[in-house]
């Protein structure tokens, strides 16, 4: 069954936001916390080991139920059923959406197409527990009979950035294997990586969902070679493992079937790291790492499908996202993790969230006059506040972020981490409050500092605050919060494109380019070069030259 399409600006809610809009742009964050001693504790979620403070937003009980009301007019309930009931709310390419079912429990039933997955869905996590363990233990040996020391993946986009950053993620629970990653189809990567392996010890895992994408293909290729100036052809069923939908292709490449692991066009690239596609995460930490992932992201699902939209936190942060997005206009978004593990996230949800949601045309094949995907950038604090910060807290811009931390550290080291965490609340603190013109005389006056060089200082060290911020406070990061995490923000994604009525699951604007490559790399290599306008025409001369 199809998703309803509405537009969102045609309803009720959306008219009654852009007043309300109006009404309270100019309260300030200090002043709402002033009118409501328990505003902390009305605008909070507390799940699991996550504690979600959604209180440093401009907002109040109204918004938050106008934001609610859009929910509702625009029937997220049934889009979220249709979502798990493995309807193809993927139109464009017409697939389900059920990367959901790869982290689904033994038990449970995921129809796709009328077909139960989850079988299937376990039948490969069988695999992935007896290659990887075999792996690991030494037990799976190289040509030349020693184990493997390293491993390579060899994949780009979702079969990439997810296990890259799941594997930076969870490094403190890592093994001895080192991991390594070629992604772009620029030959420096490759060869800088494949500058410090040996062909005897090294496994290779290419992962791609479709088997066709040209910088995997040329990665593959061009490692393939290399490999077959030590190893023989017989030897690459030994070597490389691969993680396709296209089967026919792997076998094509050489690939022995037992180092084959399928995955299913219901799986998003972006959305994939659950499946087969993170065999480097299971290969890095362990299977049961892995699977507990799975399960804290298993976890996170239950509680989007089953929980109360005011009570849901996947739900409450999209809908604050299009509360800035749709009505402050605010382009971007920051995410801020406090741990240096998830230095990789932002470049992850980048895929995740533009890919997705970075689309112009509704559901109706229409042209869209409202603004959809935002822009997500981010990077770890501390180092993000020596940074970016200052344009957050005294530039034009509103940068609505979320602050990720996490109560224990895994090292322990309660010195560094006490430090690390105060700058993590005093950070949205200062966001919230600002700094007013009467604070910064004080500060001066106490350095006695004169009366006219005081004046001349402070508008310049005056922070206007009221910069929203949303706190998710975890206990520790482990594997399973992790996948709470990381499930959190698909959902959020899934909310956003149903609310601005379009489909997240496609990326024709990333295929494009594809196409255009393919065609260039012609006019590259053959002596004639077909037409272009005058600027590329003028550089692919200069670049043949
Ligand atoms: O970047 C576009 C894209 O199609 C992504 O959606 C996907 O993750 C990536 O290319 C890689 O594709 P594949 O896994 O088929 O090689």
């Amino acid at each position: 069954m199809s998703l309803y399409t509405i537009n969102p600006t045609s309803t009720q809610a959306w008219k009654k936001l852009t007043e309300h809009y109006e009404a309270t742009k100019n309260n300030h964050l200090r002043d709402l916390f002033a009118a409501d001693t328990n505003r902390a504790e009305n605008f909070s979620l507390s799940w699991n080991d996550f504690l979600l403070d959604f209180s440093k937003n401009k907002i109040t009980k109204e918004t938050i139920a106008l934001l609610l009301q859009l929910a509702n007019e625009v029937n997220l309930k049934d889009a979220v059923q249709k979502y798990f009931k493995g309807d193809a709310i993927n139109e464009t390419e017409g697939r389900a959406v059920s990367h959901t079912a790869l982290r689904a429990k033994k038990t449970d039933t995921v129809l796709v197409n009328g077909q139960n997955v989850v079988p299937e869905v376990y039948e490969v996590k069988e695999h992935i527990k007896t290659f990887t363990t075999a792996v690991i233990s030494g037990e799976k040996k190289g040509y030349t009979g020693k184990s493997f020391t390293d491993v390579v993946n060899i994949g780009i986009g979702g079969s990439d950035l997810g296990p890259a950053m799941v594997t930076e993620a969870l490094r403190f629970y890592k093994n001895n294997l080192k991991i390594h990653f070629v992604s772009n189809v620029d030959g420096d990567h490759v060869h800088e990586i494949l500058k410090e392996l040996d062909p005897e010890t090294t496994l290779f895992v290419i992962v791609s969902k479709t088997f066709i994408t040209q910088e995997t293909l040329s990665n593959a290729t061009t490692i393939k070679n290399w490999f077959l100036k030590s190893g023989s052809q017989e030897d690459i069923a030994k070597h490389f493992a691969a993680v396709s939908t296209n089967t026919e292709k792997i076998a094509e490449f050489g690939i022995a079937s037992e180092n084959v692991f399928p995955m299913w066009d219901w799986v998003g690239g972006r959305f994939s790291l659950w499946s087969a596609v993170g065999l480097t995460i299971a290969l890095a930490v362990g299977f049961e790492n892995f699977d507990a992932l799975l399960v804290g992201a298993n976890e996170m699902d239950e509680h989007f499908k089953t929980e109360n939209f005011d009570k849901n936190i996947p739900v409450v942060v999209a809908l604050l996202s299009i509360w800035y997005n749709n009505f402050y206009n605010a382009e971007t978004e920051a995410i801020i993790p406090y741990t240096q593990y998830l230095s990789r996230f932002s470049a992850y949800l980048q895929q995740g969230i533009m890919e997705s949601n970075g689309k112009s045309i509704d559901r109706n094949g229409k042209s869209i006059d409202y603004q959809t995907g935002t822009i997500i950038w981010g990077e770890p604090g501390t180092n993000s506040q020596h940074a970016f910060f200052q344009l957050i807290h005294q530039g034009t811009k509103l940068v609505p972020a979320d602050f990720i931390g996490f109560k224990k550290s895994l090292h322990g080291d309660t010195d560094h981490h006490n430090k690390l965490m105060a700058n993590f609340f005093a950070q949205t603190e200062a966001l919230m409050n600002g700094k007013t013109a009467d604070t910064v005389r004080k500060e001066l006056e106490a350095k006695n500092m004169p009366k006219s060089e005081i004046e001349k200082l402070v508008p310049f060290k005056v922070f206007k605050g009221d910069n929203p911020t949303n706190t998710i406070l975890i206990n520790s990061l482990t594997p399973k919060s992790l996948g709470s995490l990381i499930a959190l923000y698909e959902h959020k994604i899934f909310v956003q494109g149903i609310v601005w009525n379009i489909f997240s699951y496609d990326q024709w604007g990333v295929e494009l380019g594809k196409q255009l490559a393919t065609t260039i790399l012609k006019d590259i290599k053959e002596s004639e070069i077909a037409d272009h306008d005058g600027s590329t025409l003028q550089l692919l001369q200069s670049f043949k030259k």
